[in-house]
């Protein structure tokens, strides 16, 4: 498969989030990434199903929904009405993640999992096989522009070892710090979905920085 770039609108100026969606997708992202935060899974707080909504209206390529909120189970129908095509949950927050996974796919979209820095691949062990696509964190959650975790490189070669141990060609999507100097190492390592807010909304031209992440990406997949 090759790479697709999903710009993360956190970075954006959300008082012109159809612009930034134009941007993105003049540069030729494949995907938009959306955070949701609660103020309880992680510190901060940022959009709900409202936003999503409105950013559908006016989007052409998949809403990638992270939900780094602390209850997803509540919310999934809302953010999936609202136009989400892939909801990624955090297996931390859930103790019964293959009967979400489940209920995910059940409401006609991707289902993908989502792991925090400090935990272990075997968390995910056990859904390898139910998962559309894993969503390793290289930073912890909560906040754009921060710097990538190295060990990110090693634990994405073991999430694609395990995948593939489970018969899974589900991609691995990664998420912060990603940038033109992570890419070739992250794809490297097995990612195939980038995400990435700073680097792309805090350039001065962000099409032409989708487009340099694009082809930062390719030169790991080359290499
Ligand atoms: C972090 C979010 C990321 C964030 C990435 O909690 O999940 O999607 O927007 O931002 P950058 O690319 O700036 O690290
Ligand atoms: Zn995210």
């Amino acid at each position: 498969m090759k790479v697709l770039v999903a710009p993360s609108l956190l970075a954006a100026d959300f008082a012109a989030l159809g612009e930034a969606v134009s941007m993105a997708e003049r540069g030729g992202a494949d995907l938009l990434h959306v955070d949701v935060m609660d103020g309880h899974f992680v510190p901060n707080i940022t959009i709900g199903p409202p936003v999503v909504r409105s950013l559908k209206r006016v989007a052409r390529v998949p809403l990638d929904v992270h939900l780094m909120i602390e209850e997803p189970d509540r919310y999934l129908e809302a953010f999936v009405q609202a136009g989400a095509a892939r909801i990624s949950v955090h297996a931390e927050v859930l103790p019964h993640l293959h009967r979400t996974l489940q209920v995910i796919k059940g409401l006609g979209i991707k289902a993908g999992v989502a792991i925090n820095p400090s935990t272990p691949v075997s968390a995910i062990e056990e859904v390898a096989s139910d998962v559309d696509h894993v969503l390793v964190m290289c930073v912890n959650p909560g906040f754009g522009g921060q710097t990538f975790i190295p060990r990110s490189e090693s634990k994405v070669r073991a999430v694609r070892a395990l995948l593939d141990a489970a018969g899974s060609d589900a991609p691995i999507e990664v998420d912060g710090g990603i940038d033109a100097t992570t890419a070739a190492r992250i794809v490297r390592a097995g990612a195939r979905i980038l995400v990435a807010g700073s680097a792309i909304f805090g350039a001065r031209d962000p099409s032409a920085a989708v487009q340099e992440l694009r082809a930062s990406a390719e030169a790991g997949l080359d290499s």
